[in-house]
């Protein structure tokens, strides 16, 4: 049983559900507060990039109200809500990319994007967290550049599927995200990248690495010429670059 209701907003358009969810979390509203739109104009991806949202997808946004040594881990958590609902609603196994990417044949089919407010250091106002999943094809296809990259999950839903989608995973997150023993076993079974030869992105230089594991803090444990280290946060490659 939940904790907690989910009051979930539905658009059919918005420049950016993360930024209409912010503006509610400022005035105020409740852990559980979510907004989904089925096309996003403005759609905001990680490190300042944008994130392209056309028809076929689902993009949404929930609100936690989490204690700060809950923040690191949301991303986590928030792959497993999403992979897991995919998982019950879809039939579908999504692998997981660290940090926060959702694969499906060696492409992308959802990115998170968790933005953290704070009015004092170490007490967080709120953290509001971004799911954009690709669940059909665009017509036409996606833009040049990211036909290589992104793929979907390959399902046509209706409203009211989308809706409950969106429901699912916010219960699920809102449920799980305090307690890593309910969602760290199966992001590390999910891991796309542990026992793989990775390059870790700093920078913009790549380099080379191994990842061995992903610690109770979900951070991704990697081997590298310099001995072990945790990752906390950045981004990695299979590739280089
Ligand atoms: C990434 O892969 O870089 C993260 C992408 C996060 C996209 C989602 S879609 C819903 C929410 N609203 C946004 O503007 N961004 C997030």
């Amino acid at each position: 049983m939940s904790k907690c209701d989910i009051n979930l907003i539905y658009y059919r358009s918005l420049p950016s559900t993360n930024t209409e969810l912010r503006r509610l979390a400022a005035a105020g509203a409740p852990e559980g507060t979510a907004v989904v739109a089925t096309v996003q104009t403005a759609g905001r991806g990680r490190m300042g990039r944008k994130f392209v949202s056309p028809a076929g997808g689902l993009y949404m946004s929930l609100l936690l109200r989490p204690e700060s040594t809950d923040v690191l881990r949301i991303t986590s958590a928030a792959a497993v809500a999403a992979a897991r609902t995919v998982k019950a609603e879809f039939g579908i196994d999504c692998g997981i990319k660290w940090v926060n990417d959702l694969y499906l044949d060696g492409k992308k089919v959802c990115g998170i994007l968790t933005e953290a407010s704070y009015s004092s250091p170490g007490s967080p106002d709120y953290a509001v967290v971004g799911i954009g999943l690709n669940l059909s094809y665009p017509e036409g296809g996606f833009p040049e550049e990211l036909r290589d990259i992104a793929g979907s999950i390959g399902v046509k839903c209706d409203r009211d599927t989308l809706i409950e989608t969106a429901e699912r995973i916010a219960l699920t997150l809102v449920d799980t995200y305090r307690d890593p023993s309910l969602f760290i076993d199966e992001y590390r079974a999910r891991s796309t990248v542990i026992g793989k030869d990775i390059y870790v992105i700093s920078d913009g230089i790549a380099v080379k690495a191994r990842a061995t594991g992903v610690d109770d803090g979900c951070g991704l444990i990697v081997e590298t010429e310099k001995g072990t280290e945790i990752l906390r946060s950045g981004e990695i490659s299979i590739r280089p670059r």
